[in-house]
């Protein structure tokens, strides 16, 4: 059986990628990175970030509410001390943010190099005061940010959008006509934690980004609508928690699927969810993985078959 994807000229070995956040630069847990797709690192900035104050992560149930503000080294470090330690083979991805729509192609020209496979455009972000989510709430932005990126890199770009207050349809037209080779969605969405017993917000950073399998149903059908609206890949997200996730995304119109939440949990569950999916490939006698994409069948469609 096939579960190789390719997207421009990288090969993933299978469709799940470690989604941005969830599992540092990649210098640990490499036995788990050399499993999976891809991997995508923490997001980069120009300028090193100290983040948000502490604390950082409000849980509730079945979701996470994370408050980070791009805590990061910077391009620099991260180009220097970090990058020449990363020693797994899989396609590795840099997730990148900026302040100014000028900082994102500054960042991809200081790191473009052999060694990384694709950029993910972070603009997305629902916990920072400029760019981040304000960034991929316009379309114009959207278009500005990726085509200068687009000038800097022959690599895969991937455009990771925010769903928050805005139709991603429109950014993912912008970011396609601007040139990106795939849109990842959703990243977090805006939300609050108030401490009673102290009357104050919980979240040093005041607000968070929601995540977990909470916003599963609102990931699929942003992933659905924009998948129908666009003709590149695209790479869903969101509440990913096992195979019949990884499935239900795919069968939406996603051709990769990110692991986010869950691997704060357990940094080991792609390889429960690998070993699912070849189970439920032979069960529904699928071939290729790549076979199921868009294939959600509609009520009345009794011939359909994803297989
Ligand atoms: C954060 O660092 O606050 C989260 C990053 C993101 O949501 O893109």
């Amino acid at each position: 059986m096939d579960i190789s994807i390719k997207i421009k000229d990288t090969v993933f070995a299978n469709p799940i990628l470690l989604a941005s956040g969830t599992f540092g630069y990649g210098s640990d847990f490499v036995s788990v990175i050399n499993q999976v797709g891809g991997f995508i690192t923490k997001g980069i900035t120009l300028a090193p970030r100290i983040g948000n104050p502490a604390p950082r992560i409000y849980e509730l149930p079945g979701a996470i509410l994370n408050s980070v503000g791009l805590e990061n080294p910077g391009a620099l470090d991260f180009r220097n001390k970090i990058l020449p330690r990363l020693n797994f083979s899989t396609p590795l991805i840099v997730n990148i943010a900026g302040f100014d729509t000028a900082d994102f192609s500054t960042i991809v020209k200081i790191l473009d190099c052999d060694r990384i496979a694709g950029f993910e455009i972070n603009i997305s972000c629902p916990n920072v005061k400029t760019g981040g989510a304000i960034f991929g709430q316009d379309p114009k932005l959207t278009e500005q940010i990726v085509t200068e990126v687009r000038r800097a890199t022959k690599k895969l770009v991937i455009t990771k959008l925010t769903a928050n207050f805005i139709d991603p349809v429109n950014t993912a037209q912008a970011a396609e006509s601007a040139g990106t080779d795939a849109i990842s969605l959703i990243n977090t969405l805006y939300g609050l934690a108030i401490d009673l017993k102290e009357q104050k917000y919980f979240l040093g950073g005041k607000t968070g980004g929601l995540s977990g399998p909470a916003i599963k149903p609102f990931a699929l059908f942003c992933v659905e609508r924009v998948s129908k609206a666009i003709k590149i890949p695209v790479i869903g997200g969101g509440g990913i928690v096992n195979a019949t996730d990884v499935c239900e995304f795919m069968l939406a119109g996603a051709s990769l699927v990110q692991i986010g939440s869950l691997n704060l949990i357990n940094p080991f569950a792609a390889f429960d969810i690998l070993k699912d999916l070849k189970k439920y490939m032979k069960i529904y006698k699928i071939k290729a993985i790549r076979q199921i994409i868009g294939k959600v069948r509609s009520n009345d469609d009794k011939n359909n078959t994803c297989g």
